[in-house]
């Protein structure tokens, strides 16, 4: 069962929660050929051999060579497994290793690291190990590849690939609105003033969630739900792909140069649409939220709807500020931790679940669904939190700060519960639609 990640720091603990981690990346990869593995699918994505290497590989370096050395420079890969001198559109051309090579790979490293466990304390004042930091961080970096893979999937060439579900979402149910004077049915009031984001956590956060610092917003209105397909097929049927108005000037040049027409994965059939999870095709289901578009859609929808996208301040505040009481949670209902009980979270669904389907997954002002299901798109730029600092590679955040990316949060259907709470941030071009993204909309009040 998903363990509360919060208070392991003890080496039996890690030692468990990497072979869970483990047993899941190898339950992802069983239903597939070696030909599948080692495919380039997409020029988007790696082929799934080059992830398995780079997850061995980056244990083996923050596990093994840099806790020795107390090395913090950089990602520390090197060879094929380097993300940055071999760019992901490059890595089908690579001499990588076989299915056999690789599972070996990760069997050698991880008994290393299973052997160095057992010298490690964490009672460290060396900030890599202090409260298990580095082991926390090798475990999401393997839960983040899971995700990454899983888009791979869904991408994949030839026969789908076949989901080894192992259990289908709840029915949907009511949402509750609990709000007065809802200009249109289905937000809620966030009232304005100051709110705590980020975090100071250097046990599970990364460097992109620090520090925890106050911000004032103004009183805004926000969905209850993300934007449902059946919301996003009357934007589509109103000819909103057609409405050059609606778009940004970028937004409507990549929908004129990939003549896009509706999200990622819909079809046409007979006059009716339809989507495909993995191996399930079927009629559009109105109840899901809307997954796979890119940012410049979401912008385009919430024009569309008289709104706009929220920012990653607003969106912060929405899933976890409590306004009645000055108080964050960690996630929406509180700090008890993210399990697919509370969350449509965890992968084995592999699909959003309907609206409302979650009765706990509610935040302190009453939205729905804010952790898992989609990546909600914001408005904001991915850039440093004042008073940020690297730590413990420049590579992950600070590399990407900048406008080219935009933040998304709250974590998808595919996402890892230890790799998603309400400051976690994710970030991506403002065209990409392969990754399990949807959005709700917000609105000045
Ligand atoms: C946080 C999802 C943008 O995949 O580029 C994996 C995660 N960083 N290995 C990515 C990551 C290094 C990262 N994202
Ligand atoms: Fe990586």
């Amino acid at each position: 069962m998903t363990a509360h990640v919060e208070l392991q720091v003890g080496q039996a603990i890690f030692a468990e929660l990497l072979s869970e981690a483990r047993a899941r990346t190898l339950l992802l990869i069983s239903p597939l050929s070696e030909d599948d593995l080692r495919k380039q699918h997409d020029v988007l994505m790696s082929p799934i051999i080059w992830d398995l290497g780079h997850i061995a590989q980056f244990e083996e370096v923050w596990l093994g060579q840099n806790i020795e050395s107390g090395g913090t420079g950089s990602e520390g890969l090197s060879g094929m497994f380097d993300p940055f001198t071999n760019p992901r559109s490059v890595r089908g051309g690579l001499p990588l290793p076989s299915l056999g090579e690789c599972v070996e790979l990760l069997a050698v490293v991880r008994e290393r690291t299973l052997a160095r466990l057992a010298g490690v304390s964490f009672d460290s004042d060396a900030p890599l190990l202090h409260d298990g930091y580095v082991y926390q961080m090798v475990l999401q970096h393997e839960y983040q590849h899971n995700e990454t893979i899983l888009q791979t999937l869904q991408l994949k060439q030839g026969e789908p690939y076949r989901a080894p579900r192992a259990y289908s979402p709840p029915a949907a149910a009511p949402i509750l609105v609990e709000s007065a004077c809802d200009p249109f049915g289905n937000m809620v009031r966030f009232p304005g003033g100051l709110v705590e984001l980020g975090t100071d956590n250097r046990s599970v956060a990364y460097d992109n969630e620090r520090p925890r610092h106050q911000a004032r917003v103004r009183s805004f209105w926000i969905d209850l739900t993300p934007v449902t397909n059946q919301e996003y097929l009357e934007f589509v049927e109103a000819g909103g792909y057609q409405k050059r108005e609606l778009w940004s000037p970028e937004g409507w040049a990549f929908r004129e140069k990939e003549q896009l027409a509706a999200p990622k994965y819909w079809t046409r059939e007979g006059g009716e649409w339809h989507v495909r999870y993995m191996d399930r095709k079927g009629p559009v289901n109105p109840e899901l939220p809307v997954c796979h578009v890119c940012f410049h859609e979401a912008e385009a929808f919430a024009r569309y709807a008289g709104k706009r996208l929220p920012t990653e301040a607003e969106w912060e505040a929405a899933a976890s500020w409590d306004p009645a009481t000055g108080e964050k949670r960690r996630y929406p209902w509180g700090d008890e931790p993210v399990t697919p009980e509370r969350a449509n979270v965890d992968q084995l669904s592999f699909q959003p679940a309907p609206m409302g389907a979650y009765a706990d997954n509610i935040s302190p002002i009453g939205c729905y669904g804010m952790i898992g299901d989609v990546w909600e798109w914001t408005a904001s730029d991915f850039a440093g939190y004042s008073g940020y600092s690297t730590f413990p590679y420049q590579e992950y955040s600070e590399t990407f700060f900048g406008p080219e990316y935009k933040v998304l949060r709250g974590g998808s259907w595919a996402t890892r519960p230890g790799a998603i709470r309400n400051t976690f941030r994710n970030w991506d071009y403002p065209i990409r639609r392969q990754i399990f993204s949807g959005f709700r909309c917000a609105r000045d009040a």
